[in-house]
């Protein structure tokens, strides 16, 4: 056998044929950055999810770079958020000037514990970031009245949460702002990198278009002069004030959707239901035929409906396991092995390692096994057949 943990190449096989038509169309058209494909994704996206606006950027870091440099987060802030995620979750935190803390996770949701959002609060605290890590929803309810209560911005990391819900609700699982990822192997994946900004905030959803494009146009305009006032500052009298893309306000980037990316994502995004479904079905079948075996099976939290990016199971000999996966021809992975107090990245920052037993235990313990929509009945059997056989041995 020889099955993948993550086979893109067979989401494209599905629906070759549309999604070719709609990146030839493109190609043809000379239009490569911005236009109709662009903002219609934006506007279909929005739609799906559950936001006002949505603001379409060049990958799930960069989302996460703009929505705190629209926040105004910046040197002197701290933002708590998990180590147990993938290092952009952190690493944008830290771009932008300000501190990354990091709290733990719950050993069921592998989401953050908001028990212990509140003790790591302080005056410097500006926001939280939580992680809806591996398709699995936050306890948003819980999170968003910690923020209320200590009046922090809740910047939702969805990267790998396309298609979750929370409380029955897609937009559930937003936060004042909140950022995806459409990297290939995400749960809505283009044919190179995307990401995607949403809020209901029309001035953030302005300040992250203009950031996007080098601080330019007419809402780069109104993020400067809301920062003189903030500062109590006279705004220059002699600036140039046009709003083409020349006239730059803001120290921005260069972070565009291109079209032939949004051109994919709009036919991908009709059938994203069908994808997370799918998804869906091969964790119930996993959670039916491990039952009762020595293995920690996911579990949906309260509220949250899984739309399984990641399917991991917990075994308390996970390297054996994961060798005899290996050996039978079947991909498996930690998502992720090293967490990020832990990484070099991240030394300056002073934790050590036993600051957070959970994360820790997850990233010795966890293996992540194929439950992308397109796996055959016949490999799930044959990926149950030999978990079996590795937990008796
Ligand atoms: C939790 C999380 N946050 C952020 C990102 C960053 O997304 P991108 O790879 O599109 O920059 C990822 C992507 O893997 C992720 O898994």
């Amino acid at each position: 056998m020889d099955i993948r943990l993550m086979n893109v190449k067979r989401q494209h096989e599905a629906h070759a044929a549309e999604y070719e038509e709609a990146a030839l169309r493109v190609l043809r058209s000379g239009c490569y950055i911005g236009g109709e494909e662009v903002s219609a994704f934006e506007s279909e996206f929005a739609a799906y999810a559950g936001a006002e606006f949505a603001v379409s950027c060049g990958n799930g870091t960069d989302a996460l770079i703009l929505a705190l440099r629209a926040l105004g987060i910046g040197a002197g802030d701290e933002v708590i958020t998990v180590s147990w995620t993938f290092c952009s979750t952190a690493e944008s935190i830290a771009i932008v000037g300000a501190k990354p803390v990091f709290v733990d996770v719950s050993p069921e949701s592998f989401c953050i514990d908001p028990d212990l959002i509140e003790r790591a609060v302080t005056s410097r605290t500006k926001a939280v970031l939580p992680v809806h890590f591996y398709g699995q929803s936050c306890d948003m309810t819980a999170i968003r009245s910690i923020c209320r209560k200590h009046g922090l911005k809740l910047i939702a990391d969805c990267a790998q949460a396309t298609g979750t819900s929370f409380n029955g609700e897609r937009r559930g699982i937003l936060g004042d702002i909140s950022c995806f990822s459409f990297f290939p192997t995400k749960n809505l994946g283009c044919a190179g990198d995307g990401g995607m900004i949403l809020t209901d905030d029309e001035s953030l959803a302005g300040a992250c278009r203009s950031l996007k494009v080098h601080g330019s146009g007419a809402s780069g305009l109104e993020f400067l002069r809301r920062e003189y006032e903030k500062r109590g500052e006279p705004f220059p009298e002699n600036m140039p004030d046009g709003t083409s893309k020349y006239y730059n306000y803001l120290i921005g980037y260069n972070s565009r959707l291109d079209a032939v990316q949004a051109a994919i994502l709009r036919r991908k995004l009709k059938y994203i239901d069908e994808f997370v479904d799918a998804r869906r079905a091969n964790a119930a079948y996993y959670n039916d035929a491990l039952r009762g075996t020595g293995y920690t099976l996911p579990k949906e939290s309260t509220g949250s409906r899984h739309s399984y990016y990641i399917y991991a199971l917990k075994h308390r000999n996970a390297g054996k396991i994961m060798a005899k996966l290996t050996e039978a021809g079947i991909q498996c992975g930690v998502y992720y092995p090293v967490p990020l107090h832990m990484q070099g990245a991240f030394a300056y920052l002073g934790y050590r390692q036993g600051d957070f037993p959970v994360t820790e235990e997850l990233a010795r313990t966890t293996c992540a096994i194929p439950v992308y929509p397109e796996l055959l009945s016949e490999e799930r059997e044959f990926i149950v057949k030999i978990l079996r056989e590795a937990d008796d041995e």
